[in-house]
C-alpha cells in the first residue's frame, strides 16, 4: 500500500497532487489546441441529438452532483441548451416530466452509484438519451447509457473525491465548448482563446499546488478545534463552495455548509460572529464587486475569513485573515484552479485531528444500495 501511495501519506493527497495530470489525461486526445478542434466522439455520434434537444438533465448523487451544477453552467452559457441538475435519488422518486426530446447526462465517478443507475434507467424506459460521464472503464452506468465520455483520471482510492471531481469538469467544459461550437453559440474567436486557456489549466493547477501547499498547512493548524465553516462563491463558484464545504465536513466531521454568497444574508449571517471561519471564493472575473460587498458584511460582525483570491489581489485582502492566492482565469475555469486549495485544506485538517482520512467513518467510496 506505501507503495501505492507513491510516496504520499495518504491516497487522498497523492490524488489530489495528481491532478495536473488527470486532467491532461482527461483532454488527451480530445483537445487539439493546434487544429481548433474537440474530438469527443460520444458527442459528436449524436450531436444532432444534443441539438434538437428540450434541455439537458443532469443526474448525479454527492461530488458528481456539485460537478453537474458546474455543468448546468457551463453549457447554458456556452452552447445555450436549457440544463437542469437533480440529485438522482430525488429524480427516481418524484415522477419527473421526461420525454424523448430530453438528454440526461448522468455525472458518476464510480459508475455503480444505486442512486445515479436507477434514474438513468427511469430516463431509458421514458425515451431519454442517455449519456454517461464516468471513471470507471465499463462500470454498470458506462454499460447502460446510449452514449458517454469516460474522465480517465486513473483510479480513485480516497472516499473523498479530489481529481474525479476536476477531470468531471473538464469533461463538462469540453462538451459545453464543443456543442456551443457546433450550434453556433460560441463564435470562433471565442472558442479559439478558451480551448488554449483550457490546454494551460493542468499548468495552472500545477502551480496552484506548489504555491500554496505549505501555507495552507498552517492555515490549517489555526483550525483543528473549530466546530463550524461556512463556505462562499457566487456564480460558477457557488457550487465551488458546495464541494469545498463537502469536503472538509467528510474527512474532519467539522460541520461545513456551502451557500451562494448573495443567499448569506437570508439566513448564514445570522451565524456569523468572530468564532465563525468563512471561507470564500473571490477571484477577480465573477462577480468581484458584489463579492467585496458580502466581504464587508461578514468583517462588520467578525468572522474569520479565509479568502481565496487572485494573484496581486487588494480589496478583499485587504480585509481577510487568510489570503489563498490562485491564478487568474477566465470565470468557468475557476471552480477547478479554487477547488484544489479547498481540497488541501479540508485534508490538513483533517489529518491534524487525526481523522482516517482516506476512509472517513459511515461513508463508502460507491453507494450501491438505497
Ligand atoms: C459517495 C462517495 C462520494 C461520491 C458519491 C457519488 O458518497 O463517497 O465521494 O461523490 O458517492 O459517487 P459517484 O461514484 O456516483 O460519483
Amino acid at each position: 500500500e506505501q507503495i501505492e501511495k507513491g510516496g504520499y501519506e495518504h491516497f487522498m493527497l497523492k490524488e489530489i497532487f495528481e491532478q495536473p495530470k488527470s486532467i491532461h489525461d482527461t483532454m488527451r486526445g480530445r483537445l487539439l489546441v493546434e487544429e481548433g478542434v474537440i474530438k469527443m466522439a460520444g458527442i459528436w455520434d449524436h450531436v444532432e441529438r444534443f441539438k434538437n434537444a428540450n434541455r439537458i438533465i443532469i443526474i448525479a448523487c454527492g461530488t458528481s452532483w456539485h460537478a453537474g451544477l458546474i455543468g448546468e453552467y457551463l453549457i447554458e452559457e456556452y452552447a445555450r441548451i436549457p440544463v437542469e441538475v437533480e440529485y438522482a435519488s430525488e429524480f427516481r422518486y418524484r415522477n419527473p416530466i421526461i420525454t424523448d426530446k430530453d438528454v440526461v447526462i448522468a455525472i458518476s465517478q464510480s459508475g455503480e452509484t444505486a442512486d445515479t443507475m436507477a434514474a438513468l434507467k427511469l430516463a431509458k424506459e421514458k425515451g431519454a438519451f442517455i449519456y454517461g460521464i464516468c471513471n470507471v472503464v465499463d462500470s454498470s452506468i458506462a454499460r447502460i447509457t446510449d452514449a458517454g465520455s469516460y474522465t480517465h483520471a486513473g483510479p480513485e482510492i480516497g472516499v473523498a473525491s479530489t481529481k474525479a471531481f476536476t477531470a468531471q469538469l473538464t469533461i463538462l467544459t469540453l462538451i459545453a465548448f464543443k456543442l456551443g461550437k457546433h450550434n453556433g453559440n460560441l463564435g470562433n474567436a471565442d472558442f479559439m482563446s478558451l480551448i488554449a486557456e483550457l490546454d494551460a489549466i493542468p499548468k495552472r493547477v500545477e502551480e496552484v499546488l506548489s504555491s500554496t501547499h505549505e501555507q495552507i498547512q498552517q492555515i490549517a493548524k489555526d483550525f483543528v478545534s473549530t466546530s463550524n465553516f461556512l463556505y462562499l462563491g457566487r456564480g460558477y463558484n457557488y457550487p465551488a463552495a458546495l464541494e469545498g464545504a463537502l469536503k472538509l465536513k467528510e474527512i474532519s466531521y467539522i460541520h461545513a455548509e456551502g451557500y451562494p454568497a448573495a443567499e448569506m444574508k437570508h439566513g448564514p449571517i445570522a451565524l456569523i460572529d468572530e468564532n465563525m471561519p468563512i471561507v470564500i471564493i473571490a477571484p477577480k472575473k465573477g462577480h468581484y464587486d458584489k463579492i467585496v460587498s458580502n466581504v464587508q458584511e461578514i468583517k462588520a460582525r467578525k468572522g474569520k475569513i479565509i479568502a481565496v483570491v487572485n494573484k496581486g489581489d487588494r480589496q478583499v485582502s485587504e480585509m481577510a485573515d487568510y489570503v489563498i492566492e490562485i491564478p487568474e482565469t477566465s470565470e468557468c475555469f475557476s471552480p477547478i484552479v479554487a477547488s484544489v486549495p479547498l481540497q488541501l485544506l479540508a485534508y490538513y485538517i483533517a489529518v491534524y485531528r487525526g481523522a482516517n482520512v482516506d476512509q472517513p467513518r459511515n461513508l463508502a467510496k460507491s453507494v450501491t444500495v438505497e
